[in-house]
């Protein structure tokens, strides 16, 4: 692991989930640049707070003068590259915000990387790295007997999101190419696990069920998602961050294709055993609702060539990380309470009226 990284959006939920986990098991610094949007949370990281090792800056990765300063000042020997807007029914809602952050954040920050690399020494540039985390979703949508996505699929993003991460790929990649720049592209399935806002199936999903309210499902629920447990997901960002081939993309995914459906039906099952309701089974609070816009129907990942060139492979099962994420959340209340808050029911009014 590099002793010192420059992380951005690492108050998110995957970001915040690596920091905890880097600081853990290895001695690195990390210095965090997170703008706070609604999906940054500073309480995922209060246990670090005051550590030597943790540095936090409240900023835009668009303001160049903030991220150059950041570069000369902290002489980090990697940047891990979480910032974005991450929702793809909110890209729906309202694209400009995805454009800004997604693609024209990471145009800034990749300029002022090339800037400031370019003046390392020698040796300090052979072991600098850029390291994207982007998703499965660039490579667009799979019929049912497809092959899973390998790291040479063509492109095909069907929502801004998806286009947003698409066009930050493709300048990462032009970086290498043209520059030179040492970039890593990680692109990864579905993550889920602690500290992920309640806006995305699965904490949203754990928390309706709690209260009983309906459990909104788009369309036929048969929309096929391959999942990935937080945990192991950072450590494939750790193992292409120390191993990884500059210049190269790596596939991660859990090997864990499910429709919708029967993560839903799993995780009534579980909120029934861990906090059992008055009716008999919150499967009862299922609702079919109106289907998300060009949604696409499946997703599966080739995760072969990180396990077979890097070594890494996930450990949790969907099962067990399904069972630690449901009594993450029925246990932190105080955390669920201060996201649950204010902007995100006005989101969750506005999202779910018909
Ligand atoms: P998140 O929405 O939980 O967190 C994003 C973080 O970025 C927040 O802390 C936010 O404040 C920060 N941020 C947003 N705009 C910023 C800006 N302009 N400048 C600085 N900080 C800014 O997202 P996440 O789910 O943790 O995803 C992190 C990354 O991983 C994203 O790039 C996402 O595309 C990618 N990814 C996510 C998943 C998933 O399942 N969640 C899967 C694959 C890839
Ligand atoms: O595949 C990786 C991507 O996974 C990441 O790049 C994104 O940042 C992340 O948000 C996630 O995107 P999805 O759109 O797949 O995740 P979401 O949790 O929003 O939805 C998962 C599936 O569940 C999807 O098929 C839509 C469906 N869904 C979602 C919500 C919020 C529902 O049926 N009901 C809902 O209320």
């Amino acid at each position: 692991m590099q002793d010192r990284i420059l992380v951005t959006g690492g108050a998110g939920f995957i970001g915040s989930n690596f920091i905890l986990q880097s600081m853990q098991d290895s001695s690195c610094s990390i210095i965090n640049l997170d703008k706070l949007t609604y999906a940054g949370n500073l309480r995922n990281l209060e246990s670090i707070a005051g550590n030597r090792r943790y540095v936090f800056v409240q900023g835009d990765i668009g303001d160049r003068k903030l991220v150059s300063q950041l570069l000369a000042e902290q002489t980090p020997a990697a940047v891990v590259h979480f910032a974005a807007e991450s929702h793809v029914d909110r890209s729906i809602r309202g694209p400009e915000d995805f454009i800004r952050t997604n693609v024209n954040g990471t145009f800034s920050l990749l300029e002022e990387s090339r800037a400031y690399w370019g003046n390392l020494s020698e040796e300090d540039r052979s072991h600098f790295r850029f390291l994207h985390v982007s998703t499965d979703e660039v490579y667009g949508s799979l019929r049912p007997d497809d092959p899973p996505f390998s790291e040479r699929t063509p492109y095909a993003p069907n929502s801004p999101y998806a286009a947003s991460k698409a066009s930050s790929d493709h300048l990462v990649r032009a970086y290498h190419q043209t520059f030179g720049l040492p970039t890593l592209t990680t692109n990864c399935s579905n993550n889920y696990g602690r500290f992920q806002f309640p806006e995305k199936l699965i904490p949203l999903i754990i928390l309706n069920a709690r209260d009983g309210k309906p459990l909104p499902v788009y369309g036929d629920g048969k929309n096929v998602r391959d999942w990935l447990f937080v945990g192991d997901h950072c450590e494939a960002i750790a193992t292409v961050l120390r191993k990884g081939r500059p210049g190269d993309t790596y596939n991660i995914g859990g090997w864990n294709e499910k429709p919708n459906i029967e993560i839903v039906e799993t995780i009534c099952d579980l909120v029934d055993e861990m906090a059992p309701g008055k009716s008999p089974s919150r499967r009862e609070l299922i609702t079919y609702v109106k289907d998300r816009p060009g949604h696409d129907r499946r997703y599966a990942m080739d995760a072969s060539k990180i396990e077979r060139e890097l070594g890494w492979r996930p450990k949790e099962t969907l099962e067990s990380g399904l069972r630690k994420t449901v009594r993450w959340y029925l246990e932190n209340h105080d955390w669920v309470a201060g996201v649950t808050s204010g902007s995100y029911r006005q989101w969750i009014a506005t999202h779910y009226s018909a």
